[in-house]
């Protein structure tokens, strides 16, 4: 996790993975970078914090925990105590909530505690599979994140609201820093001004805000350079779905100024909604699939910061 919430005992790396829309693969890309890297010798805690729809256990092919989140907000038993073996070694889980117990009803208290809890699961790397869309709870869990992925699938909806995911990411990480650095009013002031000012969209507002003061455009372009967003299209159909990841990557550049990362693409394939419904992990029925190699690529991407090159004709390299 980020410095601004202060761990000593750094232990582990925090992915969270997020979306704009249900339903385009978060839990499924989330459970199967899991058992990747597991089965390439990291420990691994996945972290179901999907409130309105927890299953990530279906996809591990393990029943429904006994205990969830919910024994962590509601009876405060320690996170790390609610991690459970998933069949996969050095693979745990902590399941979600199958209450209705809304991401709307986490009070910020808990949410620190939540975010403090999580740092101390002794682990290589913590994977969060997060609900859809942008709730403050969920984009705080996705901004405390070191490593911030996105997942996006071929269809126009989806892509619209990945831009509206990323947007309000960004912009609520400039509020908190700015915050944090006691330019609460600058930013709330700017804000309010906003038609006065001539502010039409976040990038107008970032570039006002750059001419503020040294220190504020100094604060903006460090947050645009640490912004560790990552890219993943799953459940392309045809070979122009590729090109999807490089316009998400090449929107983030144009509107928002920061380097988004590429870092996999994965096709549809039947086969992972029959694994899902026999509740057999695709990652260990079908290891030698193109989707399973693309995982592994992806995986390897993302724990090296690397990406995917696309060629002209769309192959990725
Ligand atoms: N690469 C893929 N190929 C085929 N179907 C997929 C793929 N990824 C996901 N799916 C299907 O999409 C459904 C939704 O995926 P899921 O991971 O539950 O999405 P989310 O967690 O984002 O709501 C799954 O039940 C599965 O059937
Ligand atoms: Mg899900």
């Amino acid at each position: 996790m980020k410095d601004n919430v202060t761990h000593k005992n750094k232990k582990c790396e925090v992915w969270a993975v997020g979306s704009g829309k249900g339903g385009t693969g978060k839990s499924f890309i989330t459970s199967s970078i899991g058992i990747h890297l597991a089965s390439k010798g990291k420990k691994i805690v996945l972290v179901d914090a999907d409130f309105g729809a927890a299953n990530l256990h279906t996809f591990v092919g393990v029943g429904k925990p006994q205990n969830s989140l919910t024994d962590f907000f509601e009876k405060k038993t320690p996170l790390k105590d609610l991690v459970v073996n998933c069949g996969v070694s050095d693979l745990g889980l902590v399941a979600g909530s199958m209450r209705s117990f809304e991401a709307e009803n986490i009070k910020s208290q808990q949410k620190v505690k939540f975010f403090k809890h999580i740092n101390q699961i002794e682990t290589d790397i913590i994977l969060i599979d997060l609900g859809a869309g942008s709730h403050f709870n969920t984009m705080d869990t996705f901004l405390l994140a070191d490593k911030m992925i996105v997942v996006v699938a071929p269809e126009l909806t989806a892509i619209e609201n990945l831009y509206q995911f990323i947007k309000s990411a960004f912009f609520r990480k400039l509020r908190l820093v700015l915050d944090a650095h006691g330019l609460k009013t600058t930013f709330q002031e700017t804000w309010k001004d906003r038609e006065a000012r001539g502010i039409k969209s976040l990038k107008d507002l970032i570039e006002y805000l750059i001419c503020v003061s040294p220190q504020v455009r100094d604060i903006i372009s460090r947050e645009m350079s640490d912004f560790n967003l990552h890219i993943v299209v799953n459940q392309m159909r045809n070979g122009q779905d590729v090109f999807i990841g490089s316009s998400v990557k090449s929107i983030c550049m144009k509107f928002l100024g920061f380097n988004a990362r590429y870092s996999g693409s994965v096709e549809y394939d039947e086969s992972v909604t029959r694994c899902i419904n026999r509740k057999q992990p695709f990652m260990v029925t079908y290891p030698s699939s193109p989707v399973a190699r693309a995982i592994g690529k992806l995986s390897e991407n993302l724990l090296e910061g690397k990406e995917i090159i696309i060629g002209k004709n769309g192959s990725a390299y």
